[in-house]
Protein backbone atom coordinates (compact mmCIF):
# COMPACT_ATOMS: atom_id res chain seq x y z
CA UNK A 1 0.00 0.00 0.00
CA UNK A 2 1.12 3.25 -1.00
CA UNK A 3 2.90 5.90 2.12
CA UNK A 4 0.01 7.99 3.09
CA UNK A 5 0.75 12.10 4.37
CA UNK A 6 -1.23 14.51 5.94
CA UNK A 7 -0.21 17.94 5.97
CA UNK A 8 -1.78 20.20 8.17
CA UNK A 9 -1.08 23.22 6.01
CA UNK A 10 1.71 23.79 2.98
CA UNK A 11 5.02 23.48 3.94
CA UNK A 12 7.54 24.47 1.27
CA UNK A 13 7.56 22.36 -2.42
CA UNK A 14 11.01 21.14 -1.35
CA UNK A 15 9.28 18.98 1.11
CA UNK A 16 6.02 18.61 -0.68
CA UNK A 17 7.92 17.02 -3.50
CA UNK A 18 9.53 14.50 -1.81
CA UNK A 19 6.51 13.28 -0.21
CA UNK A 20 4.47 13.42 -3.45
CA UNK A 21 7.30 11.11 -4.94
CA UNK A 22 6.92 8.40 -2.13
CA UNK A 23 3.47 8.03 -1.76
CA UNK A 24 0.26 10.01 -1.70
CA UNK A 25 0.07 13.24 -0.03
CA UNK A 26 -2.71 15.75 1.43
CA UNK A 27 -2.24 19.43 2.05
CA UNK A 28 -5.51 20.52 4.03
CA UNK A 29 -6.27 24.02 2.02
CA UNK A 30 -6.33 25.79 5.86
CA UNK A 31 -5.07 24.80 9.20
CA UNK A 32 -7.89 22.49 10.63
CA UNK A 33 -9.72 23.09 13.96
CA UNK A 34 -8.77 21.00 16.88
CA UNK A 35 -12.12 18.50 16.38
CA UNK A 36 -11.20 18.25 12.57
CA UNK A 37 -7.36 17.43 13.52
CA UNK A 38 -8.74 14.74 15.45
CA UNK A 39 -11.11 13.38 13.03
CA UNK A 40 -8.40 13.05 10.48
CA UNK A 41 -5.82 11.08 12.75
CA UNK A 42 -8.09 8.88 14.00
CA UNK A 43 -9.69 7.94 10.54
CA UNK A 44 -7.12 5.80 9.62
CA UNK A 45 -6.76 7.19 6.24
CA UNK A 46 -2.76 8.63 6.97
CA UNK A 47 0.32 6.83 7.92
CA UNK A 48 2.13 10.04 9.04
CA UNK A 49 0.70 13.57 9.95
CA UNK A 50 2.86 16.57 9.42
CA UNK A 51 2.21 19.13 12.15
CA UNK A 52 3.09 22.35 12.42
CA UNK A 53 3.59 24.51 16.22
CA UNK A 54 -0.47 25.33 16.04
CA UNK A 55 -1.60 22.17 16.05
CA UNK A 56 -2.31 20.90 19.53
CA UNK A 57 -1.55 16.86 19.29
CA UNK A 58 -2.74 16.27 22.96
CA UNK A 59 -3.91 13.49 24.53
CA UNK A 60 -7.19 13.51 23.71
CA UNK A 61 -5.97 13.44 20.06
CA UNK A 62 -3.24 10.65 20.85
CA UNK A 63 -5.93 8.22 22.56
CA UNK A 64 -8.13 8.05 18.97
CA UNK A 65 -5.01 8.37 16.63
CA UNK A 66 -4.71 5.21 14.16
CA UNK A 67 -0.74 7.07 12.84
CA UNK A 68 2.67 5.63 12.87
CA UNK A 69 4.17 8.84 13.70
CA UNK A 70 4.30 12.92 13.69
CA UNK A 71 6.67 14.73 12.00
CA UNK A 72 6.71 18.32 13.34
CA UNK A 73 7.67 21.03 10.83
CA UNK A 74 9.71 22.72 14.04
CA UNK A 75 12.60 21.62 16.14
CA UNK A 76 10.11 22.57 19.18
CA UNK A 77 7.72 20.00 19.64
CA UNK A 78 5.99 21.45 22.92
CA UNK A 79 2.91 21.36 20.96
CA UNK A 80 3.07 17.40 20.93
CA UNK A 81 2.38 15.29 23.88
CA UNK A 82 5.05 13.06 23.64
CA UNK A 83 4.79 10.93 26.65
CA UNK A 84 1.02 10.09 25.49
CA UNK A 85 2.51 9.28 22.03
CA UNK A 86 5.09 7.08 22.67
CA UNK A 87 2.90 5.36 25.32
CA UNK A 88 0.24 4.70 21.82
CA UNK A 89 3.90 3.83 20.19
CA UNK A 90 3.78 6.40 17.71
CA UNK A 91 6.84 8.14 16.54
CA UNK A 92 7.54 12.03 16.82
CA UNK A 93 10.56 13.56 14.73
CA UNK A 94 11.63 17.54 14.62
CA UNK A 95 13.73 19.54 12.45
CA UNK A 96 17.05 20.34 14.61
CA UNK A 97 20.04 22.16 13.22
CA UNK A 98 18.84 23.35 10.42
CA UNK A 99 17.78 26.85 11.80
CA UNK A 100 20.06 27.47 14.30
CA UNK A 101 21.87 30.57 12.79
CA UNK A 102 18.95 32.10 11.28
CA UNK A 103 17.31 32.05 15.20
CA UNK A 104 20.75 33.21 17.03
CA UNK A 105 20.63 35.61 14.04
CA UNK A 106 16.81 36.55 15.61
CA UNK A 107 18.27 36.78 19.05
CA UNK A 108 21.18 38.90 17.98
CA UNK A 109 18.76 41.86 15.97
CA UNK A 110 16.53 41.53 18.59
CA UNK A 111 19.30 42.12 21.24
CA UNK A 112 20.80 44.99 19.20
CA UNK A 113 17.06 46.29 18.21
CA UNK A 114 16.24 46.79 21.66
CA UNK A 115 19.36 47.94 22.71
CA UNK A 116 19.53 50.71 20.30
CA UNK A 117 15.79 51.53 20.46
CA UNK A 118 15.39 50.58 16.19
CA UNK A 119 11.74 50.20 16.28
CA UNK A 120 11.01 53.68 17.90
CA UNK A 121 13.92 55.31 16.06
CA UNK A 122 12.38 54.02 12.12
CA UNK A 123 9.22 55.30 13.90
CA UNK A 124 10.33 58.86 14.54
CA UNK A 125 12.02 59.22 11.29
CA UNK A 126 9.01 58.23 8.96
CA UNK A 127 7.03 60.11 11.07
CA UNK A 128 8.85 63.02 10.15
CA UNK A 129 10.18 64.32 13.49
CA UNK A 130 13.87 63.57 12.49
CA UNK A 131 15.12 67.13 12.05
CA UNK A 132 18.50 66.90 12.26
CA UNK A 133 21.57 65.11 14.78
CA UNK A 134 20.97 65.75 18.70
CA UNK A 135 23.56 65.00 20.83
CA UNK A 136 20.24 63.59 22.99
CA UNK A 137 18.00 61.81 20.09
CA UNK A 138 17.83 58.38 20.61
CA UNK A 139 20.43 57.48 23.32
CA UNK A 140 20.32 53.49 23.63
CA UNK A 141 22.47 50.80 25.24
CA UNK A 142 26.27 49.37 24.98
CA UNK A 143 26.35 45.82 23.67
CA UNK A 144 30.37 45.69 23.34
CA UNK A 145 31.85 44.93 26.81
CA UNK A 146 28.37 44.19 28.57
CA UNK A 147 27.43 40.76 29.85
CA UNK A 148 25.08 38.27 28.03
CA UNK A 149 23.55 36.03 29.87
CA UNK A 150 22.22 32.85 28.22
CA UNK A 151 19.57 30.44 29.91
CA UNK A 152 20.71 26.92 27.86
CA UNK A 153 23.69 26.03 26.38
CA UNK A 154 22.21 23.78 23.36
CA UNK A 155 22.85 24.83 19.77
CA UNK A 156 20.78 28.31 19.43
CA UNK A 157 22.29 29.29 22.48
CA UNK A 158 25.87 28.48 21.01
CA UNK A 159 24.97 30.44 17.86
CA UNK A 160 24.45 33.29 20.03
CA UNK A 161 27.09 32.96 22.32
CA UNK A 162 29.52 32.72 18.78
CA UNK A 163 27.85 35.92 17.74
CA UNK A 164 28.13 38.22 20.85
CA UNK A 165 31.78 37.23 21.21
CA UNK A 166 32.72 38.74 18.18
CA UNK A 167 30.47 41.72 19.33
CA UNK A 168 32.93 42.05 22.24
CA UNK A 169 30.47 40.70 24.64
CA UNK A 170 30.88 38.98 28.07
CA UNK A 171 28.80 35.85 27.88
CA UNK A 172 27.91 33.86 30.87
CA UNK A 173 25.03 30.90 30.76
CA UNK A 174 23.35 28.35 33.14
CA UNK A 175 23.12 25.03 31.00
CA UNK A 176 19.55 23.76 32.56
CA UNK A 177 17.80 26.57 34.41
CA UNK A 178 16.58 26.46 37.01
CA UNK A 179 18.69 23.00 37.37
CA UNK A 180 21.96 23.34 37.79
CA UNK A 181 24.39 20.88 35.62
CA UNK A 182 27.86 21.36 35.12
CA UNK A 183 29.99 21.49 31.73
CA UNK A 184 32.76 19.85 31.24
CA UNK A 185 35.71 21.92 29.12
CA UNK A 186 35.10 19.20 26.83
CA UNK A 187 31.57 19.64 26.17
CA UNK A 188 32.27 23.80 26.04
CA UNK A 189 34.39 22.33 22.98
CA UNK A 190 35.54 25.54 21.58
CA UNK A 191 34.02 28.16 23.97
CA UNK A 192 36.36 26.62 26.45
CA UNK A 193 37.97 29.70 28.30
CA UNK A 194 35.40 32.27 26.89
CA UNK A 195 32.52 31.89 28.06
CA UNK A 196 31.41 31.54 31.84
CA UNK A 197 29.19 28.97 33.63
CA UNK A 198 27.63 30.32 36.74
CA UNK A 199 24.59 29.11 38.82
CA UNK A 200 21.18 30.43 37.45
CA UNK A 201 20.75 33.00 39.74
CA UNK A 202 23.78 34.92 39.50
CA UNK A 203 23.09 34.79 35.43
CA UNK A 204 20.19 36.62 36.20
CA UNK A 205 21.83 39.05 38.62
CA UNK A 206 24.93 39.43 36.66
CA UNK A 207 23.34 40.24 32.88
CA UNK A 208 22.78 43.39 30.85
CA UNK A 209 20.67 41.02 28.64
CA UNK A 210 19.47 37.48 28.77
CA UNK A 211 18.27 35.53 26.42
CA UNK A 212 16.74 32.70 26.68
CA UNK A 213 17.51 29.23 24.74
CA UNK A 214 15.44 26.44 26.63
CA UNK A 215 12.96 24.23 24.94
CA UNK A 216 9.21 24.87 26.79
CA UNK A 217 8.98 22.32 29.45
CA UNK A 218 7.00 21.68 32.86
CA UNK A 219 9.99 22.69 34.63
CA UNK A 220 10.72 25.69 32.36
CA UNK A 221 7.19 27.52 31.90
CA UNK A 222 7.30 30.73 33.45
CA UNK A 223 11.18 30.37 34.50
CA UNK A 224 11.31 34.22 33.85
CA UNK A 225 8.80 35.51 36.26
CA UNK A 226 8.11 38.23 38.50
CA UNK A 227 11.30 37.24 41.23
CA UNK A 228 13.49 36.59 38.46
CA UNK A 229 12.48 40.02 36.73
CA UNK A 230 12.97 41.93 40.17
CA UNK A 231 16.59 39.89 40.14
CA UNK A 232 17.31 40.92 37.45
CA UNK A 233 19.79 44.91 36.98
CA UNK A 234 17.59 47.49 36.53
CA UNK A 235 19.22 48.44 32.78
CA UNK A 236 19.06 45.07 31.93
CA UNK A 237 17.18 43.99 28.55
CA UNK A 238 15.24 40.43 28.02
CA UNK A 239 15.86 38.29 24.77
CA UNK A 240 13.15 35.63 24.10
CA UNK A 241 13.68 33.36 20.82
CA UNK A 242 12.42 30.41 22.55
CA UNK A 243 8.89 29.76 23.61
CA UNK A 244 6.72 32.42 24.88
CA UNK A 245 5.65 30.46 28.43
CA UNK A 246 9.08 30.48 29.57
CA UNK A 247 8.30 34.16 30.19
CA UNK A 248 5.62 35.18 32.48
CA UNK A 249 4.36 37.84 30.03
CA UNK A 250 1.87 39.95 32.88
CA UNK A 251 4.51 39.71 35.07
CA UNK A 252 7.14 41.43 32.35
CA UNK A 253 4.70 44.15 30.91
CA UNK A 254 4.16 44.94 34.52
CA UNK A 255 8.18 45.40 34.65
CA UNK A 256 8.68 47.29 31.50
CA UNK A 257 6.35 49.78 32.83
CA UNK A 258 7.61 50.40 36.21
CA UNK A 259 11.41 50.12 35.55
CA UNK A 260 12.08 46.99 37.14
CA UNK A 261 13.89 46.11 33.77
CA UNK A 262 14.83 48.39 30.86
CA UNK A 263 13.74 46.20 27.89
CA UNK A 264 12.83 43.29 25.77
CA UNK A 265 12.93 41.83 22.62
CA UNK A 266 10.65 38.84 21.59
CA UNK A 267 10.02 36.62 18.96
CA UNK A 268 7.84 34.50 20.96
CA UNK A 269 4.36 34.80 23.55
CA UNK A 270 2.91 32.91 25.87
CA UNK A 271 -0.50 33.09 24.27
CA UNK A 272 0.57 33.36 20.65
CA UNK A 273 -0.37 35.14 18.31
CA UNK A 274 -2.18 37.06 21.40
CA UNK A 275 -0.27 39.58 23.25
CA UNK A 276 -0.27 40.01 26.79
CA UNK A 277 -2.59 43.62 27.30
CA UNK A 278 -0.18 46.57 27.46
CA UNK A 279 2.85 44.73 25.89
CA UNK A 280 2.39 46.63 22.48
CA UNK A 281 1.93 49.85 23.79
CA UNK A 282 5.27 49.70 25.55
CA UNK A 283 7.93 51.63 23.39
CA UNK A 284 11.31 49.57 24.87
CA UNK A 285 10.21 46.41 23.31
CA UNK A 286 10.83 44.85 19.91
CA UNK A 287 8.27 42.43 18.95
CA UNK A 288 8.69 40.13 16.36
CA UNK A 289 5.91 37.75 14.82
CA UNK A 290 7.93 34.04 15.57
CA UNK A 291 10.26 34.39 12.75
CA UNK A 292 13.62 32.91 14.30
CA UNK A 293 13.77 29.82 11.44
CA UNK A 294 12.38 32.45 8.77
CA UNK A 295 14.31 32.52 6.00
CA UNK A 296 13.59 30.80 2.49
CA UNK A 297 16.64 28.24 2.71
CA UNK A 298 16.00 27.34 6.52
CA UNK A 299 12.04 26.96 6.01
CA UNK A 300 13.21 24.59 2.87
CA UNK A 301 15.59 22.75 4.28
CA UNK A 302 13.38 22.23 7.41
CA UNK A 303 10.64 21.34 4.91
CA UNK A 304 13.12 18.96 3.69
CA UNK A 305 13.68 17.35 6.81
CA UNK A 306 9.92 16.64 7.87
CA UNK A 307 9.76 14.82 4.48
CA UNK A 308 12.18 12.40 5.39
CA UNK A 309 10.90 12.04 8.96
CA UNK A 310 7.63 11.23 7.42
CA UNK A 311 9.01 8.87 4.87
CA UNK A 312 10.78 6.93 7.28
CA UNK A 313 7.95 6.71 10.15
CA UNK A 314 5.30 5.61 7.18
CA UNK A 315 7.61 2.73 6.42
CA UNK A 316 7.68 1.80 10.25
CA UNK A 317 11.25 2.82 10.43
CA UNK A 318 12.89 5.26 12.69
CA UNK A 319 13.20 8.86 11.12
CA UNK A 320 16.23 10.53 11.06
CA UNK A 321 15.55 12.83 13.83
CA UNK A 322 13.52 11.06 16.41
CA UNK A 323 12.06 12.61 19.80
CA UNK A 324 10.78 9.62 20.96
CA UNK A 325 13.26 6.92 19.47
CA UNK A 326 11.83 4.15 22.40
CA UNK A 327 8.59 4.56 20.87
CA UNK A 328 9.35 2.09 17.79
CA UNK A 329 7.83 -0.95 18.01
CA UNK A 330 10.97 -3.44 18.76
C1 LIG B 1 10.83 25.88 15.84
O1 LIG B 1 11.27 25.26 14.86
O2 LIG B 1 10.60 25.32 16.91
C2 LIG B 1 10.59 27.34 15.68
O3 LIG B 1 10.01 27.91 16.77
C3 LIG B 1 9.81 27.64 14.42
O4 LIG B 1 10.63 27.36 13.35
Amino acid sequence: MALRFLVTESIPESGLQIMRDAGELTVLPTAPNTAELRALCASGDYDVLVSQLADTIDTELLADAKLRGISNYAVGFNNIDVAAATAKGILVANTPGVLTDATADIALLLLLGTARRVVEADALVRAGEFIGWKPELMIGSDVAGQVLGLAGFGRIARATARRALGFGMDVVFSPRPPAERIVSDEELGEFAGKVRQLPWQDVVAQSDYLSLHVPLTEDTRHLVDASVLAAMKPGAILINTARGPVVDEAALVTALREGVIAGAGLDVYENEPALAPGLAELPNTVLLPHIGSATGPVRAKMAVLAAENAIAMAKGELPPHPVNPEALPS
